[in-house]
């Protein structure tokens, strides 16, 4: 049972005694031989800047951004470079970028281990998260007008775009493919995938993949194994990418992608598939009479087992299959960043972003090759994965998910459910971590660890747990702020928060870590702990201070989401939702040094368009240049009314990123550098 916060302060305080007010990084005594980098300088002089509800990008004096490429926009030669909307089929979706694109990752050109410094042509893959009909086909006048062909086209907006892109005297540009030749390509959920794994056949996986077959006939031209599933991949929120040279996309909300109501009966037969349903919500609505036929629950029942992986992509090859990595098991996935434990295996840690779920981490049972890159092209099926536990005492442990275990744990509990095997394990992985006693988190987004230049895990790793809209008390990690009137109340945390772990002797392998509150969000200058958030009007406690101290000065934020930490070891934060708390500034992106003491000094670096969140944060190698996610700019005015809503009443795109003008809104990628040419944040 939860403890009141006042409780946990109390036992904290006596146990780490002094501890807590010693600086939370010393990056000196984690440091492994292998770390052969300059001592990180974590200085920066641009000037940060100022709340705005600009419909821009708005950036510090003496940088600029552009547009690398966005929504629609042509990956091929022989098409025209940009989309028509509001003719925009299935087809030619595929040859053209994805909507709502999310996380960012580059790869060199050519593939090289560790990652060379400097490169002038490279390879970048990027989620495509979800699409919203709101945001979509200009001419439409209703949503109920939308057509099936117009719903297949949304469908093959999602998933992952794979770009080439090169730099010339002018900045980063795009590279289209001609014809066979590049290595662009869209994987949509409608592309061939295989599962590997031990979950590879799990019943539910075998029956929805037959049916998706049976939908999405095989394509001439399209080289696939014998077992590819034609279900592709979707939901695809953050991610990461391996030492040897791929990129893992994250399944997350794949609940959206489904159609129709999941028929009683099914649920009566098999518990196990209702308690499925209701922990990922997919008893949805939508258009069930018109979304392609593998997405509706009356006729695919178990096609929701088919998502919420981590799926592994060779952007080297656009004519490899993708493959689902279910040893690293199924939930609403935020991320997969890796990191090489000392031993040289290799550990994923993964955040599953709902209310009240886990943190995980997956250790390969195999050590990477260097020199081979081919001898890792499995090293995701074999492995054991892991769950986080917080204890109130700023100690912790990951937890083994094992099948003993969790059927061991969940007798105890005196549950009826069981589970039957390896794949029933990791198909139900959140049940699994719930039953070991895994910490719930405040929405875990993205997790990224230090390592350094060679890849190695120093033992910091940041969570950021985007924000917890329902009261309840203090989870360990998960702090509450105190309501001065009512200290006793249950209380949300609308604001989000960072949690820091240390890794046991800086091991990306270890089974025990320490952990610290690493930032609150909110304002460190409030001068009363609450505002009022738009919407309901609800408040927010916006507080940065944890156990009387603050946590952070400088900008204020709210609903950190991902993150990147650059080679002097600064994270960089994309939020997403803080404009629903300080209303006088749309989404942005800060940077804070990994090692301060508290507070913590926070800059802004960037304001995005009107009603967009921004993602993707990422630097070019040499860190002359930043790129980032411009997701959904215009699905909120600055008052926070929702386009969804507006937009069927007549009121016009309350955002024209990137085009300007009266132009319709795409999500983009952006592109910022120096005017000196510097190096980004210096
Ligand atoms: Fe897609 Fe958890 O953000
Ligand atoms: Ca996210
Ligand atoms: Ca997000």
């Amino acid at each position: 049972m939860a403890k009141h916060i006042n409780e946990i302060i109390a036992s904290r305080r006596a146990l780490l005694g002094g501890l807590v007010a010693l600086p939370l990084l010393d990056l000196a005594a984690c440091a492994t031989p292998a770390s052969t980098g300059a001592t990180p300088n974590a200085g920066s002089s641009f000037t940060p800047v100022g709340a705005t509800n600009a419909d821009n990008v708005t950036l510090p004096p003496g940088y600029s951004w552009r547009k690398l490429i966005a929504w629609g926009d042509a990956l091929y030669d022989g098409i025209p470079d940009a989309p028509i909307l509001d003719t925009m089929t299935r087809a030619d979706q595929e040859r053209r970028f994805g909507q709502n694109n999310d996380m960012l990752a580059l790869f060199a050109a050519d593939y090289a281990f560790p990652p060379p410094k400097t490169q002038d042509r490279m390879i970048l893959c990027a989620n495509n998260e979800y699409t919203s009909i709101e945001l979509t086909f200009p001419g439409l006048r209703s949503p109920r007008d939308i057509t099936a062909e117009q719903l297949e086209a949304l469908y093959a907006a999602i998933g992952v775009s794979v770009v080439e892109v090169a730099r010339d005297s002018a900045g980063w540009r795009v590279v289209k493919s001609n014809g066979s030749s590049g290595r662009n390509r869209r994987i949509t959920p409608f592309s061939p995938v295989v599962f590997s794994g031990p979950a590879a056949q799990h019943p539910w996986i075998v029956a929805a993949s037959a049916i998706v077959n049976a939908s999405e006939p095989a394509r001439a031209g399209v080289d696939a194994p014998a077992n590819a599933v034609r279900c592709g991949t979707g939901a695809n929120c953050a991610g990461g990418l391996t030492p040897w040279g791929t990129y893992l996309t994250a399944e997350e909300n794949f609940d959206g992608m489904f159609a129709g109501a999941l028929d009683i009966n099914a649920q009566l037969n098999e518990p196990a598939l209702a308690i499925d349903a209701s922990s990922f919500s997919y008893p949805g609505g939508g258009f069930a009479d018109k979304a392609p036929r593998q997405f509706r629950l009356t006729e695919n029942p178990h096609g929701p087992s088919l998502y919420g992986w981590i799926v592994e992509i060779d952007p080297y090859d656009p004519t490899s299959t993708p493959k689902k990595r279910t040893a690293l098991g199924r939930k609403k996935n935020e991320c997969a960043t890796s990191a090489i434990a000392r031993d040289g295996r290799v550990a994923i840690y993964m955040g599953d972003d709902q209310r009240d779920e886990h943190v995980y981490k997956f250790v390969t049972r195999d050590r990477f090759n260097a020199g081979d890159r081919a001898a890792n092209v499995d090293l995701l099926d074999h492995g054991q994965l892991y769950c986080a536990q917080f204890d109130e005492d700023g100690r912790g442990r990951w937890i083994a998910i094992t099948l003993d275990a969790a059927n061991a744990a969940a007798a105890a509990e005196e549950s009826p459910l069981r589970f039957r095997d390896e794949a029933d394990l990791l198909v139900r992985a959140r049940d699994a971590a719930r039953f070991l006693g895994a910490t719930p988190m405040d929405r875990p987004e993205d997790v990224e660890a230090v390592c350094d230049e060679n890849w190695r895990g120093l033992g910091p790793v940041l969570i950021a747990c985007t924000y917890n809209s329902e009261r309840g008390f203090a989870h360990p990690g998960n702090p509450r702020r105190a309501d001065p009137e009512h200290p006793n109340r249950a209380q949300s945390n609308l604001t989000g928060h960072i949690v820091r772990i240390d890794e046991a002797n800086g091991d990306s392998a270890a089974t025990m870590f320490t952990w610290a509150i690493f930032v609150m969000g909110g304002d460190p200058n409030a001068e009363s702990a609450t505002t009022r958030i738009r919407g309901n009007g609800a408040p927010a406690f916006i507080s940065t201070a944890v156990e009387g101290e603050p946590t952070i000065s400088g900008d204020r934020f709210a609903c950190p989401d991902n993150m990147f930490i650059d080679s002097s070891h600064r994270v960089w934060i994309t939020t997403d939702g803080s404009d629903a708390v300080f209303e006088d500034c749309n989404d942005c992106i800060l940077m804070t040094p990994v090692a301060t003491e508290r507070p913590r000094p926070i800059k802004r670096f960037l304001v995005g368009p009107v009603g967009a969140e921004l993602c993707g944060p990422l630097m070019a190698p040499d860190e002359h240049a930043f790129f980032c996610s411009i997701q959904h700019p215009g699905a909120n005015d600055i008052t926070g009314v929702d386009f969804a809503t507006s937009r069927w009443q007549g009121t016009p795109p309350t955002s024209h990123f990137p085009d300007g003008g009266d132009a319709w809104p795409r999500s983009a990628v952006i592109v910022i550098t120096r005017d000196d040419g510097g190096r980004i944040g210096d």
